[in-house]
């Protein structure tokens, strides 16, 4: 049967909300984007992006062009657009770490203030478990608040979304988690998502509060392997064992797999790091334990400090006049995101011993420069930064990185030490080439 075209609304055109538009028009649908930023709206009319993201820039124009994704600071016209209201604002973290909500409930309170007819709210943002209740009860008093009675459902829809891979993670997923308990609300998702089922079943169903408790124990999963490499690698160096290997010989293991094996500076960016200390503020709010996730970020913590501990092995406890190139400053590769990138944790240990920072990174020096401004210096190429530096220390796997030129590193920084946090290279060929490499794990 031919898919009739939906309409939609979403709140919110952060990095998931304008993904998740920008992908829903593609395939056909109507979408509405609404943010109270004006000067947000005014550029993503005018196709200018502000996120980097591969692809996205392209689907938007596209799709403005074809009339299928909007962008309003018209909340009126956002309600009464469409039966489906996704709400994908921000929920940064708040006091303690728990994630802070008024946002989302904010989102829903508009909404319940202005509706008419059914509405299904759809909860995108990464919210604690037990949000969807909170954004039908804020929808419920502001109907009664106004006398009316209006049926609604409110539907859990967590993102699965990977920075620098977003659009490609959306039009492909390997699952679309939907959490309802209203049977109407589930027909409708199971039709919006249909174009993205493939070869096989894509949309798992579930309730709404397993739906939330979903993305939060996927991210913790993948941070605790993340951990329990990077503790493997520590373990590896102190009996001369070879983390790569390692690596290798776990991965082959189906049950382990090769993905999200390894070790590095430790795990950052705008996910992890916030949702794996919300679940464990949830997890006390409700009397349970987590032990495995209090070590998991206890032991990223410490992992963070990992390349300045060896450069102090090498250069000792003082760096005062000493000069240090750094090489990558995002979270990771292909995104100019600097929230919770370790390389701020290496900056900080730097500067603190005196050392003078020359970074480069392809694109997050902008970023970096509005939380750091001028205490280090932003080189304009690979190269420059090692003008006059003592050593490199590598913080992110640009590709860039991977096969520099050896010899003209070797002439330009003042010793050859690399310190590298990405393990980009081979040990053996870098001691051939006269390098003092020190890797993670090996
Ligand atoms: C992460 C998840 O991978 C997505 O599935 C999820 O949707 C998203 O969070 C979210 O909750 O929105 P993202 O933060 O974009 O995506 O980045 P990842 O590629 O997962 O990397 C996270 C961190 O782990 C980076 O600092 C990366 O360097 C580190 N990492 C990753 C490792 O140190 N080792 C690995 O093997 C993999």
């Amino acid at each position: 049967a031919e898919r009739k075209r939906m309409k939609l609304t979403i709140v919110g055109t952060g990095y998931v909300g304008l993904v998740t538009g920008a992908c829903l028009a593609e395939v056909g649908n109507e979408v509405l984007c609404l943010d109270v930023d004006a000067s947000k709206v005014a550029d993503l009319r005018a196709g200018i992006m502000p996120i980097h993201e591969p692809g996205l820039e392209a689907l938007v124009s596209r799709n403005q062009q074809a009339g299928r994704l909007r962008f309003t600071t018209d909340v009126d016209e956002a309600v009464a657009y469409a039966t489906l209201q996704m709400i994908a604002v921000g929920t940064p973290p708040g006091e303690n770490g728990a994630a802070d909500l008024q946002h989302v409930v904010a989102a829903a309170r508009q909404i319940g203030r202005r509706m008419a007819d059914y509405k299904i709210i759809v909860d995108k943002s990464t919210v604690p478990v037990g949000t969807a209740d909170k954004v039908g009860e804020a929808i419920a008093e502001e109907l009664a608040g106004r006398g009316v009675q209006l049926p609604y459902a409110v539907v859990s829809n967590p993102e699965f979304l990977k920075e620098g891979a977003a659009v490609e993670d959306f039009m492909r997923p390997d699952r679309i988690v939907v959490g309802s308990d209203d049977e109407r609300a589930t027909q409708w998702l199971r039709a919006l998502y249909q174009p993205f089922q493939r070869s096989h079943e894509r949309l798992v169903l579930m309730d709404v509060r397993s739906a939330e408790l979903t993305k939060y124990a996927a991210n913790a999963m993948l941070a605790t392997r993340i951990s329990f490499m990077n503790e493997m690698a520590n373990l590896a160096e102190a009996l001369q064992a070879d983390i790569e290997q390692v690596r290798r010989g776990i991965g082959a293991d189906p049950r382990i797999g090769y993905q999200f094996l390894y070790p590095g500076v430790g795990y950052g960016g705008s996910c992890f790091p916030k949702d794996v200390r919300a679940l464990r503020r949830t997890a006390e709010a409700h009397g349970v334990q987590l032990r495995v996730l209090e070590a998991v970020e206890a032991a990223n913590d410490a992992q963070k400090h990992k390349l300045v501990i060896k450069l102090v092995q090498r250069l000792g406890a003082s760096l005062r006049g000493r000069c240090i190139a750094l090489w990558g400053l995002a979270f990771k590769p292909d995104t100019d995101d600097m929230r919770e990138a370790p390389s701020l944790t290496v900056i900080d240990g730097l500067l603190d011993r005196g050392a003078r920072v020359s970074a480069y990174d392809p694109t997050a020096s902008k970023a970096a420069r509005k939380l750091l401004g001028e205490r280090i210096h932003y080189a304009a190429s690979p190269m420059a930064a090692l003008e006059g530096a003592d050593a490199l220390l590598i913080a992110t796997e640009w590709k860039e990185f991977r096969s520099p030129d050896f010899d003209a590193i070797k002439r330009t920084l003042k010793r050859p030490l690399i310190i590298d946090g990405r393990n980009l290279y081979d040990p053996a060929y870098l001691r051939e080439l006269g390098f003092v490499y020190d890797a993670i794990g090996r």
